[in-house]
């Protein structure tokens, strides 16, 4: 086992999404067994004793990998030296919102995190932004961390492509290690697009094998892109261990890599590729190597599929307009 832990920072440790994806972290399953991990926890002053409640259970299962927990609720000091960031910690939509409906009521929580990541963080840090809405809180931080680069910043759509390869999968009676080349192109929100045009079962065009295009516009696409609502609807939560599951899939391969032949779809600040305006932090295709993401190029983009990235980027520069108005970034 190497001998220098990976410093990894959670935020919103005490919430639903912590309370799956710290046990996971702590028992390897971001790094694998051979690296020790210590865990930053990061919660607002009245969680904290949750928060102490939860690290007990942690230390009750004596996981090889975890080699120290500190707690607190100041960013300055939980943040110090972490060379991965998940922040996780905001408030979820409930039932009959949109998740752009917690702008407001989120969008402040990630500037002053952004400032704290950029004053302490280790010079290697990779930050993680699962809470919502996901795209437009990582453009915050990352607005606010002037001298991290910008392609450190990520936010989590890798949910939202595991449930378009489990629907896929389902629709075609396939195990979902048959479904490859995945993309959620876009917003997390309702107006991502899912394309089928470019991901493949075993090897072939997912959109000719099903060949049913009523099917992939009007049950695919809509019920990926509404998938967290059902959840919220049948279990009065919004997703949770799913979530935990997709962070730790996102954040593993950030660090290990993408498999051969394949990609992962991953919210990044755009650089223009595929007409997404160059600084938005957007969902695409990519494939990481050395820590280094780098976005697929040269893909097909039909007219089906270009109407419906532009919905989605349309959406992702009316959040930047609002967060602007409201004095989140400059
Ligand atoms: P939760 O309410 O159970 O937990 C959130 C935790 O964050 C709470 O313990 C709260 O005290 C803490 N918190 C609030 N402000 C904080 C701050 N400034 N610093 C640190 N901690 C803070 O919510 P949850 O179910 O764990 O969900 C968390 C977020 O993740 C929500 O915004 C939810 O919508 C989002 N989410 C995103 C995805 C995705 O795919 N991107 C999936 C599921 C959930
Ligand atoms: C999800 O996709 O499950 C999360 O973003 C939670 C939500 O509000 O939908």
């Amino acid at each position: 086992m190497s001998t220098t832990p990976v410093k990894v920072a959670v935020t919103g440790a005490a919430g639903q999404i912590g309370y799956s994806l710290l046990f996971r972290i702590a028992s390897g399953a971001l790094f694998g067994p051979d690296t020790p991990v210590e865990l930053r926890l990061l919660e607002i002053t009245p969680a904290l004793k949750t928060l102490e409640g939860v690290v007990m259970e942690i230390d009750d299962c004596a996981f090889p990998t975890l080699a120290k927990v500190e707690i607190g609720d100041d960013p300055n000091t939980v943040f110090d030296g972490v060379n991965h960031a998940l922040l996780v910690g905001a408030r979820p939509r409930g039932p009959g919102m949109e998740r752009g409906d917690l702008l407001e009521a989120n969008g402040g929580i990630f500037a002053p995190q952004g400032k704290a990541l950029n004053e302490v963080a280790a010079d290697d840090v990779h930050v993680t932004i699962t809470g919502n809405p996901a795209n437009t809180n990582a453009l915050i931080a990352m607005s606010n961390a002037p001298d991290i680069p910008r392609e450190r910043f990520s936010a989590l759509t890798r949910l939202d492509h595991n449930r378009a390869i489990s629907q896929l999968a389902a629709k075609l009676g396939v195990p979902v290690t048959e479904i490859t080349n995945m993309t959620i192109w876009g917003n997390h929100s309702a107006t991502q697009y899912p394309d089928l045009f470019n991901a493949k079962v075993s090897g072939k065009s997912a959109a000719e094998t099903v060949n049913d295009q009523e099917w992939l516009e009007n049950t695919f696409i809509p019920t990926v892109a509404k998938r967290g609502a059902a959840i919220i609807e049948a279990r009065g939560a919004s997703s949770a261990a799913s979530a935990a599951s997709a962070t730790i899939d996102h954040a593993r391969d950030w660090a290990l890599g993408t498999p051969e032949g394949d990609w992962v779809s991953m919210s990044v600040c755009s650089d223009g590729s595929y007409g997404v305006p160059e600084g938005l932090i957007s969902s695409f295709p990519v494939t990481v190597k050395d820590g280094r993401w780098e976005i697929v190029q040269g893909l097909e983009v039909n007219d089906f599929s270009r109407a419906r990235i532009d919905a989605s980027v349309k959406e992702l520069e009316e959040e930047r307009e609002a967060v602007r108005g409201l004095g989140l970034i400059g």
